[in-house]
């Protein structure tokens, strides 16, 4: 069973919140979005390796500590985690970033494969998977499957709002990859959709619909 992580970071709640509120235009979502993953970006770097260098204040010498040059790789589901992308980017700018294009079949709800780049030296890199939705946990595990394909160091997958279902079947086919979220809400309705959730998420970033 992967190991989960559920921000109760008051201002990630209340961000959620508004983020779920269908009266949420997506130019605020787009931000909200953003805020969210900055956030969820502190916490789930928290284990990254520090070492000791030796710096100049104006006032002194002093021993000070910087990341020990573990490589990033952030790793946007399209279209969705595309919206969480910028603000990782903030946090950890010197992260290459990968792409991978899945759409899920509007009747079966199976992804389907449509564009895959990844950083060539992603075998050296610890892999960050984002994607705001995990509904049945198809799109997640399928991506993850095919990142897994480049040896990359290590996987982690975040997310926004997780449903009961996709935690189960990515634990189940990844139980390696440590999923972080901000909810883990009800269940899926009938046409694979979270609820209570934020309905969809790329037309509400995108205004698609
Ligand atoms: C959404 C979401 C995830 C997927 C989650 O994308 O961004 O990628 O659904 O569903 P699952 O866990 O059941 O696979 P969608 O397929 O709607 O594509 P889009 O981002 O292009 O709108
Ligand atoms: N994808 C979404 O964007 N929302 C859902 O609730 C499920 C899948």
């Amino acid at each position: 069973m992967s190991k989960i992580t559920i921000f109760d970071h008051p201002l990630i709640q209340h961000k959620l919140s508004i983020l779920r509120d269908v009266n949420t235009g997506s130019k605020q979502f787009r931000e909200l979005i953003s805020e969210i993953a900055m956030l969820m970006c502190y916490e789930a770097t928290r284990d990254l390796e520090l070492e000791e260098v030796e710096i100049n204040t104006p006032m002194c010498k002093t021993k000070a500590k910087k990341l020990a040059g573990r490589k990033l790789a952030f790793v946007p589901i399209l279209r969705a985690g595309c919206g969480m992308l910028d603000a990782m980017l903030e946090m950890v700018p010197a992260a290459k970033v990968g792409h991978i294009g899945l759409y899920r079949d509007e009747e079966t709800h199976q992804p389907v494969e449509y564009y895959n780049k990844l950083p060539s030296d992603i075998n050296e890199r610890d892999v960050f998977v984002l994607d705001p939705m995990l509904a049945t946990g198809g799109s997640a595990s399928d991506a993850i499957s095919i990142i897994k394909k480049s040896n990359p160091r290590s996987i982690k997958f975040l997310c926004i709002i997780a449903a009961p279902e996709g935690i189960e079947v990515l634990s189940n086919a990844h139980p390696d990859v440590q999923i972080f979220c901000a909810a883990k809400d009800s269940h899926l309705n009938e046409n694979c959709y979270i609820i209570p959730g934020l309905g969809d998420a790329g037309d509400r970033i995108f205004g698609t619909k």
